[in-house]
């Protein structure tokens, strides 16, 4: 799992998948969703395929998959199965292979009656990316991520804004939260591999992704 990243968000929906896609595609890195749910909608992991072009060969199995469209304490639970995070293991990978490994929701969604998504963060010991919105909500939401992190001695990489660019969000999330602004995504048109390529060139800063 070397130089792979975990990327969490300040909440469901705010595009870690779209910026899973994006560094998968420009970073030709590997994709894993250890834990899903809302399977009956459709995965991340075929998300991530569309989005990125990427085979299914590159990407690694879910190790929990469920339905319902509900936190993963609560789906496991409905399923009769107790999410156990022994069991979340990325297979043997090449030399040099990376892995964006995407969590589920924000970083305190409960895997289990006492585990949390920032649990399974810390086990894989992969450092996280924050996916934060642009929008007024930000800079509280981001701060709450970073610390709750920095609390469980996970090591962050930096934020990812995401959306309509706000420069004075962008500037009082890196001053509150203490945490680098490492990429911006702008709206996109149409999600796929040529339009993300092109974001990671012109709106990340890319020795945070050597
Ligand atoms: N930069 C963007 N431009 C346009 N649509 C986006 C962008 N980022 C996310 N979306 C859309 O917003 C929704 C949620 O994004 P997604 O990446 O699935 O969020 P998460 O994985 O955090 O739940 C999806 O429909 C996705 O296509
Ligand atoms: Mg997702």
């Amino acid at each position: 799992m070397n130089k792979s990243i975990f990327v969490t968000g300040t909440d469901t929906n705010v595009g870690k998948t779209v910026l899973s896609a994006l560094l998968v595609a420009a970073l030709d890195a590997i994709y894993w969703k250890p834990i899903q749910t809302g399977a009956c909608e459709g995965t991340d992991r075929q998300a991530v395929m569309n989005y990125a072009g990427i085979p299914e060969e590159r990407t690694i199995p879910e190790s929990y998959c469920f339905d319902p469209p509900v936190s993963p304490h609560l789906a496991a639970a409905a399923a009769g199965v107790k999410i156990d995070l022994a069991r979340i293991q990325a297979p043997e990978l090449a030399a040099g292979d990376r892995v964006i490994v995407e969590g589920a929701g924000g970083i305190l969604v409960p895997v289990n009656d006492s585990e949390f998504m920032l649990d399974v963060a810390r086990m894989l010991a992969v450092p996280v990316l924050i996916a934060s919105r642009t929008t007024l909500g930000t800079i509280s939401h981001t701060a709450l991520t970073a610390r709750a992190l920095r609390c469980a001695g996970v090591a962050l990489t930096g934020v990812v804004m995401i959306g309509d660019r706000n420069r004075e969000n962008e500037r009082s999330v890196e001053q509150f939260a203490a945490v680098p602004v490492v990429g911006r995504i702008p709206r996109l048109e149409s999600i796929n591999r040529n339009a993300l390529l092109q974001v990671f060139r012109s709106d990340f800063d890319r020795t945070y992704f050597q």
